[in-house]
């Protein structure tokens, strides 16, 4: 195992009928902005609960953050905070809400270009301080309610930003609030959350038995209750599974100690970029690819997601390892997320556009160790396609 360090300070408020905490959880003398997107918080009633839980605080709205969520929107928020000196942000809704709240908690109080915050990848920006931010999420998806990851559109590229100042101080977590999401969404969420688990299993071994051990049960349990909860919108039990099961995909729990390769994600977000794929849709294209092309450098851990999570046990290793692949295609494909770029209206020429933009943002040295190249990307690209 590598060494690590490991803290998680966000409190998790999970369960039903939590909103009316938030008087207790939100500083009394708070100034909150309360962000949230195109307005499902305020279709489905979400909104006005959190409003009342809010009590006779100051309260300021900022509406309208979209999917993947645009700079120039967050800007505007931004000058919002400044100005009328808001102190606390809660977001409501999904990731988009949530890691737009992120970059609003870390630009508001920098000095410099905020563009400039975008740029440094995986690393920390050079903020010195951030707004402190909580969450009611109402997407289980992508962990962002207990990391300190966000992911913000720019100029035709999606960019992450990663600080330590940017895990929320505490997220709500009822899974009745989730009941409401179109089932597209819902499929989105279980492929997103099953490849935060595999991005961060399916790699080198490293004696990380805890963090495999952990994974595999993520894996297996997103296996059997995405149906379920998908036929089910209302099944609480089911959907509170999914809820802490995408939660704990990416709370940096199973990824420490243990290599992680980001190879899917990083070429997903520019199919999002460049044509307006779900990002749960761009991973579910991507990842088995990358696993066809990848096979020799990937042999161990795919052998072990083969039988630990699959319980493929017959033929010899070419075989357990493709039939592996396989399974993971038809789970995507049996929870109605299609897994070809051809079937998302993409055509073939187009490839050419998704190397360039890889290479535009600097994703030339992809994978666990790096040596993921543009050549090799293309060929993941390429095999994707149909
Ligand atoms: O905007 P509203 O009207 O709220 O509608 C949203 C949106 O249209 C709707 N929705 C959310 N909750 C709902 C609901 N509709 C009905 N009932 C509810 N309870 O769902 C739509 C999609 O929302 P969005 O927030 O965009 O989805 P998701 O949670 O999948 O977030 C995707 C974003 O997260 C980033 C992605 O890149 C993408 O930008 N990611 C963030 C990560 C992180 N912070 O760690 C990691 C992930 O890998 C991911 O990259
Ligand atoms: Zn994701």
């Amino acid at each position: 195992m590598n060494n690590f360090d490991y803290r998680n300070p966000t409190h998790i408020v999970f369960g039903k009928d939590r909103l009316g905490e938030l008087d207790k959880l939100v500083p009394q003398d708070a100034k909150v902005m309360v962000l949230y997107g195109g307005g499902s918080v305020k279709r489905f009633g979400t909104l006005d609960k959190v409003l009342a839980g809010l009590g006779e605080r100051q309260v300021v709205e900022f509406a309208g953050i979209e999917p993947n969520p645009q700079f120039d929107t967050l800007m505007k928020a931004i000058e919002i905070v400044r100005a009328e000196k808001v102190d606390f942000l809660l977001a409501v809704g999904g990731g988009s809400v949530m890691d737009g709240t992120k970059f609003v908690a870390a630009a508001a109080n920098y000095d410099g270009d905020e563009a400039d915050i975008l740029k440094h990848g995986f690393a920390p920006p050079p903020i010195e301080s951030a707004l402190p931010l909580a969450t009611v999420a109402t997407l289980p998806a992508t962990g962002s309610e207990m990391n300190m990851g966000a992911v913000v559109s720019y100029q035709g590229g999606k960019f992450p930003v990663m600080h330590p100042l940017l895990f929320p101080q505490f997220s709500v977590l009822d899974p009745s609030l989730t009941f409401s999401l179109p089932p597209v969404q819902v499929a989105n969420g279980v492929v997103d959350a099953f490849v935060h688990t595999l991005e961060q299993y399916v790699t080198l071994p490293a004696n990380g038995h805890i963090q495999d051990r952990t994974a595999e049960g993520i894996l297996k349990t997103l296996i059997e209750i995405g149906p379920v909860t998908l036929a089910n919108p209302e099944d609480y039990e089911a959907r509170a599974t999914l809820v802490w099961a995408a939660t704990s995909a990416l709370n940096g729990f199973i990824g420490a100690g243990v290599p992680q390769d980001w190879t899917t994600h990083m070429i997903g977000h520019e199919l999002t970029a460049l044509f307006g794929i779900d990002h749960g849709q761009s991973l579910a294209i991507i990842q088995p690819s990358v696993w066809k092309l990848r096979k020799q450098k990937k042999h161990a851990k795919l052998l072990q997601y083969a039988e630990r999570v699959w319980d493929i046990t017959e033929g010899d290793d070419d075989q357990r390892i493709d039939a592996a692949i396989a399974k993971t295609r038809e789970f995507f494909e049996s929870l109605g997320v299609k897994t070809r770029l051809s079937e998302y209206g993409v055509e073939k020429s187009q490839i050419d556009s998704i190397v360039q933009a890889l290479e535009d943002h600097g994703m030339v040295a992809l994978s666990e160790t790096g040596d993921l190249d543009l050549s090799i990307s293309r060929q993941i690209i390429e095999d994707a396609y149909a």
